[in-house]
């Protein structure tokens, strides 16, 4: 949600502002701008709507009309005010001297603009970030000096934010400050690029410097300098970036999403390595941080999540519960920060987001934290916000995600998840007789994947005929209900299908009124529990009301072929772990779907990958 980049150095600075937006594209967002300095005038240029509107502004301007020591840039994803060319960033102070982008939002911003608005000032956007371009503005007249004027009004900010400042009469510097909202430094050579995330500085460094909440740094060509508010000098720790090129291509797939669905046999491999060497040896999970002891007492978990993370989370449940015996809950986080609970010292919180920046999250975490519950954060992004609030942080370690609907994130995170709770049920001492076997199947969980994978031909062909259908029904029942609340939320999200998802059980309670010949009913059947003759009980039900039936399944069982309309096999996999294929078609299904109806797979409208506000 949102992206800045800043860039200072002898490179073309507009491409190299329009690149790095590009690269943060993925984040989500409805227009774009940014404003480029040359020799002491700010040149500011917004479109809206897509990156490409920008470009078209810029390519239609000479060498000379866009020549550039410096500039910032900004996707916005519109919160305070719609998405329009006055909305958009960058924005200036009132007598144009200040020119800011801004990520986060400024939840004191309406009594601030009143305070301005009381001196005479007259604001053009709707923003809250235009309130703190006056702010600067404001401050500078009286002493002078950027830095100086920036280190004085952040005390007055309330909320998140990360800012990038150019003023017209300091050239030479850009100016940043964080808090609650990410920002990085890329250390070059005679050149210095910022950016709220990585993608938009790989390709000109690979040296960065996260900035700490409520430091100032001050980025020229050839030095970096980092202050508290107070002016007390903070040493640089440049660090080195781990994250491959590869990560942010295509490496061919037509779309991210697909590349994303197919790293996923790798990504599980990996996780699972050096975790389980032996079936007989307890599982390694060292990112725990939790003493045995404490972790043997704890007489509750409480998962909070969003989206898809809040599905892995509801699938962590099952496992916490049948394996450990511990009472379980899960809660969106967005439900868990407006009520009164009863997290306690005694609470372990599992907190899962892929990006480590969802708001709903993090000041869910917070708050449990307050608590005094022991904080676990399961995160792709280990240097994400979230991961400023727990005691223990499980990185997922799936690589940079960039098309917006989550793949490969939710499979590593439900790895993840089945590692804990092995490791919670061993550490407790319990399910000691059934651990083996669960391990020694995990194992053989990346082949079975790459099995599903290579029925993608075969499952875009289903996903061409199911293409023409308006609305969709999921059902799956233990295990798998979630994965078939993912399977809709993927559908809906990438192909703007309405798809809603039930317990099965819950079909003839209400939903089955829905059914007819032009709502086809998705399931997911796995043999070998209880639930395995029920669902099928329940596709009866929607057969007789005249629905399409689509099932994905691990049984080989031909007389299935009398009931389903279309049939998608998965390998043979037991109950538990089942979660772990059966998203797989699922989310070959949507993107296909998606693809055939000519949709933005990889930036669906009105999404965002981050979404930073509650
Ligand atoms: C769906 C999707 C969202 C996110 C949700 C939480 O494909 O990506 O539902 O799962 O916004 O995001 P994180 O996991 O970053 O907290």
């Amino acid at each position: 949600m949102c992206g800045i980049v800043g860039y200072i150095g002898d490179s073309n600075v507009e491409k190299v502002l329009m690149q790095g937006l590009d690269s943060l594209k993925y984040r989500g967002y409805d227009s774009a701008g940014v404003a480029l300095y040359d020799n002491g005038n700010i040149k500011v240029f917004k479109a809206v709507g897509k990156l490409e509107n920008l470009q078209n502004k810029l390519s239609a301007l000479s060498d000379d009309e866009k020549r550039a020591s410096m500039g910032i840039g900004h996707i916005r994803w519109a919160t305070h005010g719609s998405a329009t060319e006055v909305n958009a960033h960058p924005h200036l102070s009132m007598d144009g001297n200040i020119a800011i982008v801004h990520n986060g939002i400024i939840e004191n911003y309406k009594e601030l603009k009143g305070e301005l608005e009381a001196k005479g000032y007259v604001f053009k956007s709707q923003t809250d970030t235009e309130v703190v371009a006056y702010l600067i503005g404001d401050e500078y007249k009286k002493v002078g000096n950027l830095k100086v004027a920036v280190q004085h009004i952040i005390p007055r900010l309330k909320g998140a934010y990360a800012l990038c400042i150019m003023c017209k009469d300091e050239g030479g510097k850009i100016v940043v400050v964080r808090k609650n909202a990410p920002l990085v430094i890329g250390i070059g050579n005679g050149e210095n690029i910022v950016a709220s995330d990585i993608p938009a500085i790989i390709s000109t460094t690979s040296n960065i410097v996260y900035l700490n909440d409520d430091e100032v740094a001050v980025v020229k060509k050839d030095s970096v300098e980092i202050e508290d508010l107070n002016g007390n000098k903070i040493p640089l720790n440049i660090q080195k970036m781990s994250i491959e090129m590869d990560a942010i291509s295509k490496m061919g797939y037509k779309h991210y999403m697909l590349k994303e669905i197919y790293e996923q046999p790798n990504i599980v491999r990996n996780l699972l390595c050096g975790r389980i060497t032996n079936v007989n040896t307890p599982i390694s999970l060292d990112e725990v941080k939790i003493s045995r002891d404490a972790l043997k007492q704890l007489s509750r978990v409480q998962i909070i999540a969003c989206g898809t993370s809040l599905h892995a989370g509801q699938i962590g449940r099952y496992l916490i519960e049948d394996l450990v015996g511990v009472a379980t809950e899960v809660e969106p986080a967005s439900e868990y920060i407006y009520r009164k609970n009863t997290t306690d010292k005694n609470s372990l919180v599992i907190a899962i987001s892929q990006s480590g920046e969802t708001a709903d999250t993090i000041t869910a975490v917070r708050q449990a934290r307050e608590k005094g519950a022991y904080i676990i954060v399961i995160t792709n992004r280990p240097d994400s916000n979230i991961t400023r609030y727990a005691d223990s942080i499980l990185n997922v370690n799936a690589g940079i995600e960039v098309s917006v609907a989550a793949t490969k994130s939710y499979t590593a995170q439900l790895l993840t998840l089945y590692l804990f709770a092995i490791y919670f049920a061993e550490v407790k001492g319990v399910s000691l007789d059934r651990l083996p076997s669960i391990k020694e199947e995990l194992v053989s969980i990346p082949v079975k994947m790459e099995e599903v994978l290579s029925s993608d031909a075969d499952i875009e062909k289903k996903a061409e005929a199911l293409s023409k259908y308006q609305n969709f029904v999921y059902i799956g029942r233990g295990v798998n209900l979630p994965t078939a609340m993912e399977g809709a939320l993927k559908l809906k999200e990438i192909s703007y299908i309405n798809a809603n998802a039930y317990p099965a059980g819950e079909l003839k309670h209400g939903p089955i009124a829905l059914l007819d010949e032009n709502m086809p009913v998705v399931s997911v059947l796995i043999p070998g529990h209880i639930s395995y003759d029920k669902t099928i009980s329940n596709c009866e039900e929607a057969r007789a009301r005249g629905a399409k039936l689509i099932t994905i399944t691990s049984s080989d069982d031909k007389e299935l072929e009398k009931l389903f309309d279309v049939i998608i096999r998965i390998p043979v996999v037991s109950d538990m772990l089942s979660p772990l294929l059966a998203v797989i078609p699922f989310q070959l299904l949507a993107y296909h779907i998606s693809n055939f109806l000519g949709k933005d797979v990889d930036q669906p409208r009105n999404l965002a990958k981050s979404v930073t506000v509650e």
